[in-house]
């Protein structure tokens, strides 16, 4: 069976004086969904934006065709709970959050799933698979950091090749349609070796961002992954 891969943009990385256009130019230039890294300057040394910005950029986030294209919120926040309940009001696709960020994690990811959202755990690069033992079958997305979180543009750590594929193990007996995502220091030139060890999802914010030419990027990251 062929993986269909995810190529999800972080806006992280975009030109924050006009995040609606370069939510549509990436979808234009192939993007699959979009990665929307929420910071509280609390579970990490950096602040970005909320709930209302999410709702702002929701109706920019379809294709040409107008198809809609997921909104993949990444919750790097301390607290989780009250933050995942506004975004699902905000039209979030996907809300994923640190494990450790919140004292409950069964029930966060139900309170997410009640909301009309897929649920995602996400893994920080010292932190343990251990609690997917009692969660994977509760949950839609797993998202291993390959770089500690809180920037965009640092490297990719290599020891997530090594969670990636203990997690794509994981993935495959619990036998569920469940996304594998890397988000870290993603780019064309790495991508396919992140692939071979079992993610399906990939989040690059610099690597897209930071060019001029989107389509180009994502079009190698792509030739790249066919391999
Ligand atoms: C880091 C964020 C990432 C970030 C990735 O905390 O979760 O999504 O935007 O940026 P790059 O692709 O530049 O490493
Ligand atoms: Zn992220």
């Amino acid at each position: 069976m062929s993986t269909t891969y995810r190529i999800a943009p972080s806006i992280l990385s975009a030109d924050f004086t006009r995040l609606g256009e370069e939510v549509k130019n990436v979808i234009a230039a192939g993007a699959d969904w979009i990665h929307f890294d929420v910071m509280d300057n609390h579970y990490v040394p950096n602040l970005t934006f909320g709930p209302m910005i999410c709702s702002a950029l929701k109706p920019h986030a379809v294709t040409a065709a107008g198809a809609a294209v997921p909104v993949d919120v990444h919750l790097m926040v301390q607290p989780v709970d009250a933050l995942a309940q506004a975004f699902a009001q905000a039209g979030a696709n996907y809300i994923s959050f640190h494990p450790d960020a919140t004292a409950h994690v069964h029930r966060s990811v139900q309170a997410i799933k009640a909301a009309g959202c897929k649920a995602g755990l996400v893994f920080n690069p010292a932190a343990p698979l251990d609690v997917l033992d009692w969660m994977i079958d509760d949950i839609d997305l797993v998202l291993i950091m390959s770089v500690n979180p809180g920037f965009g543009g640092q490297g990719f750590i290599d020891s997530a090749l090594r969670k990636i594929e203990d997690a794509r193990r994981r993935i495959d007996a619990c036998g569920k349609d469940i996304r594998l995502e890397v988000d870290g220091g993603i780019k064309a030139d790495n991508i396919a070796r992140v692939a071979a060890a079992g993610a399906d999802t990939f989040v690059a914010g610099s690597a897209i961002f930071g060019k001029p030419d989107y389509k180009g990027v994502i079009d190698a990251m792509r030739s790249a992954l066919r391999g």
